[in-house]
């Protein structure tokens, strides 16, 4: 059965922008990707939205829908009541390109100070390599990531301190950093390059990205307070210190 929908969409670009109210014929089980489709296909052809997959797994369709960020392409209409506004406005941690669409390139440019996987000699009397069932399980919760970067969106110390941006990654990227850090096969150690470029200290555990993940990576419990752990064994126990020192020798 459809109905007629409230929305109001952000509509501008990075010179600033306003809210506007649009009413849109809508039907039973849509999401709000669709509905602003329909948006875009009736009453504003020229509204940019990026998407791609509408299967919940590129990370593409993120916005902010009544305050609160979510991937479009998998949030249904009937979470809100009839009669309600959905108001969507673009992600508030990234410069707007226009309307819904914000440059993420910050997500991009952080993922490129990050020492890629670097195997050791491999592990086996067979010369393959070999790692628990444990080890990988741990390793593919990260893995999971689809990049929409809504934890990065909802980190506080990101969202509400643009001078952070130079020198904390953000949730995103510790657990890019985990993934690595966590395997067992990997030879880099990444730990100074958290503490110092990555800014892990700065994470004081508030668990905000963990909320929004929509893979449900268990983001600070699983990866950052490990990794956290790892960075103060390395930088603040004088005996893991010296034997580092050492090793490098
Ligand atoms: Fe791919 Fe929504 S369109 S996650």
């Amino acid at each position: 059965m459809g109905y007629d929908l409230a929305m109001r969409v952000w509509r501008g670009d990075a010179d600033g922008g306003e809210l506007r109210d649009f009413t849109v014929e809508v039907e039973e089980g849509m999401v709000v990707l669709d509905a602003v489709h329909r948006l875009q296909a009736t009453q504003a052809n020229d509204l940019a939205v990026r998407w791609n997959c509408k299967a919940g797994k590129c990370g593409s369709c993120s916005a902010e829908v009544n305050g609160k960020p979510r991937l479009m392409c998998m949030t249904r209409l009937n979470l809100f009541d009839p009669g309600e506004t959905v108001t969507i406005t673009p992600l508030r941690t990234f410069p707007v390109v226009r309307d819904l669409v914000t440059d993420v390139a910050f997500n991009y440019e952080k993922a490129e100070e990050v020492p890629t996987f670097a195997p050791g000699r491999p592990t086996g009397d067979d010369g393959h390599h070999r790692m628990q069932q444990v080890d990988v399980d741990r390793v593919q919760e990260f893995r999971k990531c689809i990049e929409c970067f809504m934890c990065q969106n909802v980190c506080h110390v990101l969202r509400d301190h643009e001078d952070k941006k130079k020198v904390f990654a953000g949730p995103r990227l510790m657990i890019r950093y985990a993934e690595l850090e966590m395997h067992p096969l990997d030879t880099n150690d990444r730990r100074d390059l958290l503490r110092e470029e990555a800014g892990v200290g700065y994470c004081n555990i508030t668990k905000c990205c963990t909320d929004v993940c929509p893979e449900h990576i268990k983001i600070t419990d699983n990866g950052i307070i490990p990794l956290k752990e790892r960075v103060a064994d390395a930088s603040f126990d004088p005996i893991a210190a010296l034997g580092r020192r050492l090793r490098r020798h």
